[in-house]
Order: structure tokens, then sequence, then C-alpha cells
């Protein structure tokens, strides 16, 4: 395992498959102390054993992202084991994918509420630490989907340009003290399709998803990111598939 002169406290939400728990591993293996969340309390548990038997140190906890009081609980339980954060990476997400006229009302609620209210929960716990601390990176995982629209995708494509516009007026408004990212991946290998019920989205992303990349080049990308010194900020990374057009 690689050391890092400078081990910082990250915690993920959204760590229990894909882009968080390659993020997880890439960033314990780095040397840091990770703190890992997400509803699927058996996936932490093993991502925490297979981090931990490698070396690297990290605690796992349930995540509901979609609930306030949560992850207040998960910055606070961070704090209380390390004290202080250094980097959130808000990283949880949903896409279940239709056409509008299918009507799917709750999906739309279920992407609003994690893709969207799910990272404003990840900012308003994190920013009081990050300001008291004076010093902080918040990391927002949007998507290519901030910044194109395709069929089936437009509630999708919303959460993800809020996301986009959120993360950067979050950066307008702060401290330098504290640094703002953005990742935008394009297809990236993972469960995130898994959440499309329609037939006709599932078609449509599978034509889609055939070319992509592993989630471990979203990691290294992150790692990138916060590996900065704190004067540089990279404000906005787009990884895509070198064939995704
Ligand atoms: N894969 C891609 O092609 C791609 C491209 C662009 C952007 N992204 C973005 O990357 C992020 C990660 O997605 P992924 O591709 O890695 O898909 P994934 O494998 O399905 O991972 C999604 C993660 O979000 C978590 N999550 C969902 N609802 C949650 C909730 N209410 N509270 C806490 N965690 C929750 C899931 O954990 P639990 O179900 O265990 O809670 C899981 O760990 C998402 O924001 C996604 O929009 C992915």
């Amino acid at each position: 395992m690689s050391t890092t002169p400078q081990p910082k406290v990250v915690l993920v939400t959204g760590a229990s498959s894909g882009i968080g728990a390659a993020v997880a591993e890439h960033l314990a293996a780095a040397g840091h102390h990770v703190v890992a969340g997400a509803r699927r309390t058996d996936r932490i548990e093993a991502l925490v054993q297979r981090i931990r038997a490698a070396g690297g140190s990290i605690e796992g906890l349930a995540l509901d992202v979609t609930d306030r009081a949560e992850v207040e609980a998960f910055v606070a339980a961070a704090v209380a084991t390390h004290g202080r954060v250094d980097v959130i990476v808000n990283n949880a997400g949903v896409m279940p994918l239709s056409r509008l006229d299918r009507l799917l009302v709750d999906e739309w609620d279920r992407m609003i509420d994690v893709n969207v209210r799910g990272l404003l929960h990840g900012i308003a716990a994190a920013l009081p630490v990050f300001q008291r601390q004076g010093s902080g990176h918040f990391v927002t995982v949007a998507s290519i989907g901030a910044h194109q629209v395709s069929e089936t995708a437009a509630v999708y494509c919303g959460t993800k340009y809020a996301a986009w516009a959120i993360t950067e007026g979050l950066r307008l408004e702060l401290d330098p003290s504290i640094r703002v990212t953005t990742v935008t991946p394009g297809v990236v290998e993972s469960e995130l399709a898994s959440t499309i019920s329609d037939p006709g989205a599932q078609d449509l992303m599978a034509a889609y998803r055939a070319a992509s990349i592993p989630p471990g080049a979203i990691a290294e990308a992150i790692g990138f990111a916060i590996g900065q010194p704190p004067e540089v900020d990279v404000n906005e990374l787009v990884i895509r598939p070198a064939r995704q057009r």
C-alpha cells in the first residue's frame, strides 16, 4: 500500500457499489481515512473487510442520504472518530430512466430525493464543520447528464443539472479555504442502470452503456483533485470512455 504525506478524512456517500466503492478503495489504498455510507450495510461491511484486509483505514455506516438527520449523524460520527472532516464525496445517486409520458412519478421523486436532496443534505451537514475548521473540500459526483439531455433521461438529467448548479453556486459563495469539485463521469461500469424499471429505457441504455470505463477511473480523478495543494481547486473533471460521443 502506498502512503500519502497528508492523510485526509474522506466521507463517501453511496459507497456500497460502483463509483463510491471504488473511491473508498482507491483513497484508502492511498493512505486516507475513509468513512463510507450507504443503505446496503452488507455491502458496506464487505467493503470495510476488504479495505482493512489490505491495510487501509475505514469505518462503514448505514446511511440514507434522503434523511437529513442520518446525513448529519454520518458527518458527526466522522468528527467524533477523527476530530475533523477534510473531504465529503457526495456520490449517492439513482437513475430509473423512463419517458415522461410513462408518468413514473414515484421514480421522478426518488431521483430528486437522492440526487438533489441527498446532495443538499451532505452540503448542509459538512458546511458548518468545514467553516469551523477553516478548511474542507466538497466533491459532487454529477454526470455528463449535467451537460446534455437525452430521451428517457429528462428527470435524471434535471437532477444532475441541479447538482452541477448547486455545486457551482457553492463554489462561488464559499471562502477559498474550502474547495469545491464537480466530477462528471460518462459511462462507467456500475449497478446504476439496474434501477431502470421501464423496458424501453432499459433497451436504450443497454446500447448506450455498451462502451464503459471502470469506476477506478473516476476514483483516480477524485484522488487527483483532493491531492492538490490548498490553493489549487480543481473545479470540474469530465471523464468519459474514449469511445463516448
Ligand atoms: N455509472 C455511470 O455511468 C455514471 C455516470 C455518470 C454519473 N454517475 C453517478 O455516479 C454516482 C454513483 O453511481 P454508480 O454509477 O456507482 O451506481 P451504483 O453502483 O448503482 O451506485 C449508486 C450508489 O448510491 C447509493 N444510494 C442510492 N440511494 C441511496 C440513498 N438513498 N442513500 C444512500 N446511498 C444511496 C447506492 O447504495 P445503496 O443502494 O446501498 O444505498 C450505491 O452505493 C451516482 O450519483 C450516479 O448518478 C454514474
